[in-house]
């Protein structure tokens, strides 16, 4: 469809409701259209090319231009475009993928994978496995959920009540009832004290996590849900030794561990998913995203034997588990996530990731010298660089101040998509980005922190 970029924009401003947009903002400024993708570059309908650094919501991990993706889903579409999974019929796709998928988890304990479409319905079944899963074995009491400051799980009623981010609250009556407890995002960088190490850091806050169990009652507490690396809540590596203390308190009081991979799933970090890097054993998994490289949506809730047994004796009582969405197990988003795994195995995609992740690492180090920035971490391919007024001290920016959204309009100038997340600016790349193309996209975030530089000592803001 050839379309021009004024009727694009007028027809965009009368009747598109744009998600996680300032409603009033974007019919001002209008739209930006995407319009083609080529490998790690997308491009405008006014033609200009960028560099997506984010892969689109970090999620196009094979890139824009994926043939054998295309080929993939036209040739389901042309066998069964459509067939549902309830009542215990099946398509071929979506064996194969559960398979698959099971296959790259059993050594991290998963048996059974239920599918949806988006990671925030992954995490809102996790939420009802895990309370249907107490009801059946008789702990009727344990209803009560841990997730963390920062945590973002999605926008469902309950995957929004899970986040740990104010602005995912406000106006939405979030979080619903009084299930969701809240405990410390492991980050050193933000919470550490002045004078406290890491170690002692973990310690504080592995310390509080058990005092707020202790004070609810372990037996009124079901899980404890978390990104392995903390995402959307401004990319938290977590402090070294603290998966290690966690699982060992949560394995004392009998609480079941969901690990959100949505994010971290599939090659992110550097091994196939983030509790690999971090030797994490969860009772369920939820992922997306790089599941399908996006290309199509589909997410999964993997869990446990030990927890598809306990809802199996639910289902017994129930007559059935009466849960599932129509499109779970769609065959043609199965069928290329499927596609999506074979090429990350024939293509050694988590190694090539392993590879080219110490250059990617270096040069986001390397922006620590640029005046606006006061720190930098990350791991794998994911990373993010802290923006600051006062780069003696960190002090950050005014809430809303307009360099910060400077740092990703100039991006745009320069053609470079990045994320802005409060002070932090993130990038997570398609896992097939080049050490060449790394050192574009350094280079590119240099220049826009360079004119966002300028403007802020324009502004006198800066010295
Ligand atoms: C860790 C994590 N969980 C869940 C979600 C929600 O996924 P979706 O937007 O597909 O509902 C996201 C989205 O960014 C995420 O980063």
């Amino acid at each position: 469809m050839q379309r021009t970029h004024a009727l694009n924009v007028a027809q965009d401003v009368e009747s598109l409701f744009h998600p996680y947009t300032p409603l009033d903002k974007v019919r001002e400024t209008g739209p930006l259209v995407m319009t083609r993708g080529d490998g790690i570059y997308v491009e405008d309908d006014q033609g200009r090319r960028y560099l997506e650094a984010v892969s689109g919501l970090w999620c196009t991990s094979l890139g824009f231009s994926e043939q054998r993706l295309m080929d993939a889903a036209q040739q389901q579409f042309r066998q069964l475009p459509y067939y549902q999974l309830f009542g215990g019929r099946a398509n071929e796709p979506s064996i194969a993928l559960s398979h698959a998928l099971i296959e790259k988890t059993r050594h991290l304990g998963m048996a059974m994978a239920m599918f949806a479409n988006s990671g925030s319905e992954a995490n809102d079944q996790a939420v009802k496995m895990v309370w249907y899963y107490f009801n059946a074995i008789g702990k009727p009491h344990k209803k009560k959920l841990i997730a963390r400051e920062r945590a973002y799980h999605g926008v469902t009623v309950m995957a929004a009540s899970l986040t740990g981010l104010a602005g995912n609250h406000a106006d939405f009556d979030l979080p619903i009832g009084d299930r969701v407890l809240r405990t410390a995002s492991p980050s050193y960088y933000h919470y550490g004290r002045p004078g406290e190490t890491e170690a002692q850091f973990v310690d504080r806050i592995v310390g509080e996590l058990e005092a707020l169990i202790l004070r609810e009652g372990a037996d009124t507490i079901a899980a404890f849900f978390a990104e392995p690396v903390q995402g959307a809540g401004g990319v938290i590596v977590p402090a070294a030794g603290y998966w290690e203390k966690v699982q060992a308190l949560l394995r004392r009081h009998d609480i079941l561990l969901v690990a959100d991979e949505v994010i971290t799933g599939f090659g992110r970090t550097g091994e196939w998913f983030g509790c690999d890097t971090y030797g994490i054993q969860p009772d369920l998994m939820t992922v997306a995203k790089a599941l399908s490289s996006s290309y199509l949506p589909i997410s999964a809730t993997l869990v446990s034997a030990r927890v598809y047994e306990g809802l199996t004796q639910g289902s017994r009582r129930n007559g059935q588990f009466a849960h599932g969405v129509t499109y779970a197990g769609h065959p043609v988003c199965a069928a290329v996530a499927l596609e999506t795994l074979r090429i990350y195995e024939e293509r050694d995609i988590v190694g090539h990731v392993r590879r080219v992740a110490p250059h990617f690492q270096r040069r986001l180090r390397g922006m620590e010298q640029h005046p606006m920035v006061h720190a930098s971490r990350g791991v794998g391919l994911i990373g993010a660089i802290e923006l600051v007024q006062d780069k003696a001290t960190g002090r950050t920016f005014e809430a809303g101040s307009p360099i910060l959204a400077r740092v990703v309009s100039a991006g745009f100038e320069v053609g470079l998509i990045c994320r802005a997340l409060r002070d932090t600016l993130a990038v997570s790349p398609p896992l097939i980005i080049t050490e060449p193309q790394i050192d574009e996209l350094f280079d590119k975030m240099g220049q826009s922190l360079d004119l966002a530089l300028a403007d802020a000592r324009a502004a006198g803001l800066m010295p």
